[in-house]
Formats: structure tokens, sequence, C-alpha cells
């Protein structure tokens, strides 16, 4: 999506604000706590119904006020788009889509495409499976919606046999209890395998392309983990009644992320951790722009400290012909190249340069 049009009122720090934004690359710069984040989220919250830093939507109404609205226009393709998000923490988030109320804001996932760096996103090389797995999941329901519940409706089977385990070892109930949801977690779990697996083949050529543009050379995605089966799951079933735990299956799993022989979840600087997140995020917008015919907003906040010139370079010139993409820097030299729109956010204003 292209947004040309933003408005907010009482969102975070700013009390009003109405801005024109270019297609192409625009460069927000302020300094530390001008509000450049607070812009980013706003536009997050303002395409895909949510905040990428927090779950409690009260914390994007301005200190004192009751209620926010965050207004966007803009083309998606060749269609106009007009979204508008109420926050009102007594009675919750409200969305519409050209006029239409929808059922959830987060439903504007559907509609309209958004990717996000924040640092925080480094948890995705750095951190632990969970991460990884809650990420992948997400890729995989932004690549294809119709699978989107299968994560959750897995980790509830695994959920439900974890609680038919405990009530077998505490002699609650009997061991044939558990056999029904061990078929669940072998079904579902053999889907998300699939699926997760299926992730991991659309993203890692995208990967390796954008990874090695960057200056991250043969770098490599590979799923961990085998699908969980029927058989597998009774063999081990003295050890997960001890545990009250299933012990197999993709809650479990991981993905390996390398560059030549090293494993960049342990072994990556910071600058290539960073990398490796933007390939990824890079080698999704390229996904989603081919399937949905549109390229994806991407909102890059702080990605440019840790790169070296020579790869902010290389990162500006990849974003710049597609789309829209709003960086977030301190000062406008952090960027090694014009871009379409330069924004200076002091507290609470935001002005086009
Ligand atoms: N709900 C809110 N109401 C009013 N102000 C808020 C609210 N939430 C956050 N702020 C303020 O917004 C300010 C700007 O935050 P923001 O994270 O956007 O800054 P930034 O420009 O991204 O800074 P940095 O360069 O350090 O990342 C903070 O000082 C914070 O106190
Ligand atoms: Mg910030």
């Amino acid at each position: 999506m292209i947004v040309q049009t933003v408005s907010l009122r009482n969102i975070r720090s700013y009390a009003r604000l109405d801005l024109g934004l270019e297609p192409g690359l625009v460069l927000v710069v302020g300094a530390n706590g001008a509000g450049k984040t607070n812009l980013l989220e706003s536009l997050h919250v303002g395409t895909q119904g949510f905040s990428p830093r927090t779950r409690a939507d009260a914390q994007l109404v301005r200190f004192g006020e009751q209620a926010g609205r965050i207004a966007l226009r803009g083309m998606r393709g060749e269609t106009k788009v007009e979204v508008e998000v109420t926050l009102q923490p007594a009675e919750g988030k409200r969305a519409k889509l050209n006029g239409a109320p929808l059922r959830a804001a987060e439903q504007l996932r559907l509609e309209v495409a958004t990717l996000v760096f924040t640092p925080d996103r480094l948890a995705v090389v750095k951190g632990g499976p969970v991460v990884r797995r809650a990420y992948f999941d997400r890729v995989l329901g932004r690549l294809a919606p119709a699978r989107a519940p299968l994560s959750v409706e897995y980790a509830a089977a695994v959920a439900q046999r974890n609680a038919a385990l405990r009530r077998a070892s505490a002699r609650y109930s009997s061991r044939e209890a558990i056999a029904p949801w061990t078929e669940q977690v072998a079904t579902l779990g053999r889907r998300l395998v699939e699926s997760r697996t299926e992730v991991v083949a659309w993203l890692a050529p995208g990967f390796a392309e954008r990874a090695d543009e960057l200056g991250l050379p043969t770098a490599r995605m590979t799923y961990e983990g085998e699908p969980p089966t029927v058989e597998l799951l009774d063999a081990r079933l003295e050890r997960d009644l001890e545990r009250g735990a299933t012990g197999l299956g993709p809650h479990l799993d991981d993905v390996l992320l390398t560059s030549g022989t090293r494993d960049l979840r342990s072994f990556g600087s910071q600058g290539e951790q960073r990398l490796t997140v933007l390939a990824l995020l890079l080698a999704e917008a390229e996904l989603i722009a081919e399937r949905r015919g549109f390229a994806p907003l991407l909102l890059l906040d702080d990605v440019l400290s840790e790169l070296d010139p020579n790869r902010r370079r290389i990162l500006a010139e990849r974003v710049l012909g597609t789309g829209q993409t709003l960086i977030t820097a301190t000062q406008a030299s952090s960027l090694p190249l014009d871009p379409a729109q330069l924004l200076e956010v002091s507290p609470g204003a935001v002005r086009a340069a």
C-alpha cells in the first residue's frame, strides 16, 4: 500500500497531525524522543489494526486523553483505500475500510500488507527458537492467510494433550483419554511442519539473494524438525506422562539460519544479525508483491544504525524503487542518497523539509 495522507488525533505524542506522504523512500529524522517511532507505529496501527510494540491499545492513546484516531488514505495497487481506526479504551478498537466497519481491526491485515523492522526484531535471529517459530508462523499467516489459524489450533491440541497426560498420570482419567489428542497433535502437527517447511522454501531463494547483496554471503535457512506421527508420540508416551508435557512436535522445532558454515543465531555479529532480519523482511516483501500484486508498506525503524555506509546504500537502493518505505534516523546524513521525501520530527509535530 502507498499511504498518501495520514491524520492522527491524540495518538502517542501527537495531539493532532495531518501529513501528506510521497511514494518511494521517505526518510523520517528527529532527535531521540521526538516521536519517530510513534509515527511509524501509527502507520502500522492504521494499516494492520494493531501496534508492533504493544498489545495494550490503551497505551496508544495520548496521555490524558480518552480516545485516539488514525485515518489514512492511499492506494493499494490501482485501488483507492481509506482506513480509519478509532481507539477508545473503554469501548475497544474499531476500524473502517472504505467507510464499512470491520468485524475486528486486525482484519485489516487481510486487506493491506505492512512489514516492519524494529530493533526488537533482532530477536528473530538472536532469540530463542520460540521467537523464530512465532515469526515464521506470522509469515505463514501473511503469505497464506487461509492457514493463519493453524499454529493456534496446533498449540490448543498440544495443551489439551498435556492436560490429558497430567490427568492420566494423576489417575483422574484413563490413558485412553489421551489418544484423541495424540491424533490431533499428529494431524495438525504434520500440517504445521509442512506449512512451515513451505514458508522456508518460499523465502529461502530471496533471502539468500538479499543477504548476498547486503554482504552476507551464502545465507541459508533450514527448517529443523520432523512431522510428528501417532507412532512416534506413542513411543514416548511414558516420558510424556512423567513430564506432563508433549516432548515431540513443531512446538519444539526451529529454523536454522546460516552464512557459510556459521550459525547466525549464535555466531552472527550484531550487524550481521540485523542484515539477516532485513534479508528475511525484503524476501517476504517481494513474495507479497508477487502474490498480492502490490508491494507492502515497509516501516524500518532504527534500521541504519550498526550498518556501514556501503550497506546503508545497498539497502536504500533496494527499497527505493518499490512501493513505499519509511526509514527513521536521527540525522538526514545517515542515508547515503536522496529520499523522495524528508520528514522532520520534533516533539508532537512533523513537517516536510
Ligand atoms: N501515550 C502517549 N502519550 C503521550 N506521549 C507519549 C505516549 N507514549 C509515548 N509518548 C512519548 O513519545 C515520545 C517519543 O517517543 P518515540 O519512541 O516516538 O521517539 P523516537 O523519535 O522514536 O526516539 P528514538 O530516537 O529514541 O527512538 C517519548 O518521549 C514518550 O514519552
Ligand atoms: Mg524510536
